[in-house]
């Protein structure tokens, strides 16, 4: 019955929660073939999110869900979207720039348009931090409200990026296992690579009060574990069942 699965589901969350040890858990019945993880992801932003509240998206298949799943009508106005980082990988329509328009559209509010790719060579960056329009965009991620971000698996997004094939071994070797922001992790969630990323950086995530977290399928379950591991506290993950199930399986 659909009580039994929903308490089935709760179950799962409640554990994870407990494991996890941030703020909560929801788990989707099904996998991330079907909508459940981005009508729940929606329906968590739309219950906290307040008015005039800035909110920095990530892109991904799994943030992409999302918008189209908002309620206008119940939703909060006046909120600005951006992006949460530069562009990466050829698929137009999962940058995190084309997401934040999508949500801004979603939400009857407005977005800032940010065409950067994700990573920088060393003296590019140096040179981009001097950028007026840059130096805007880094400020509003000292003020931003709210996060919405995936969680990829290290190798996946590894390849998505072109890393070289030295690249890819070089995380292999480190144990990098989840991924996000341009953040590899390993399982314990120390931070073994970091690209010089165009983009909210952790010490900033840290100080943004509402972190939804959307990630599900089974083979993102060691991902999304070694993410949490050191993931800021405040963090609500939206996962589904399979992912659930493989990360009490891994615990
Ligand atoms: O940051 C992580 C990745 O963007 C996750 O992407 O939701 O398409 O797996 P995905």
């Amino acid at each position: 019955t659909t009580i039994d699965n929903l308490s089935r589901l709760s179950l799962l969350a409640k554990k994870l929660e407990d494991f996890l040890g941030i703020r909560s858990v929801k788990v989707v019945d099904g996998s991330t073939e079907n909508s459940s993880l981005g009508i729940e992801a929606a329906k968590q932003f739309m219950n906290e999110i307040g008015d005039g509240k800035t909110v920095a998206v990530t892109g991904g298949t799994s943030i992409a869900l999302i918008p189209k799943y908002i309620k206008s009508s119940m939703l909060q106005k006046d909120l600005l979207f951006i992006a949460a980082r530069g562009g990466v990988g050829e698929e137009i329509g999962l940058q995190a720039n084309v997401i934040a328009a999508s949500f801004a559209e979603a939400c009857d509010s407005s977005y800032k348009a940010f065409y950067y790719p994700e990573a920088l060579g060393e003296e590019a960056h140096k040179a981009f931090l001097k950028d007026p329009a840059i130096l805007k965009m880094i400020d509003l991620y000292n003020t931003t409200d709210c996060v919405l971000h995936g969680i990829g698996d290290a190798q996946t997004m590894a390849k998505l990026r072109n890393s070289s094939m030295e690249e890819q071994q070089l995380l292999l070797e480190k144990g990098a296992k989840g991924e996000s922001f341009g953040y590899y992790f390993d399982r314990s969630g120390k931070e073994v690579q970091r690209l010089r990323t165009v983009g909210i950086q952790t010490e900033q995530l840290q100080e943004v009060p509402l972190i939804i977290a959307v990630a599900g399928g089974k083979n993102k379950a060691e991902a999304i574990l070694s993410y949490m591991a050191s993931a800021p506290k405040q963090t609500i993950l939206v996962t589904d069942e399979s992912a659930a199930n493989e990360m009490l399986r891994l615990l």
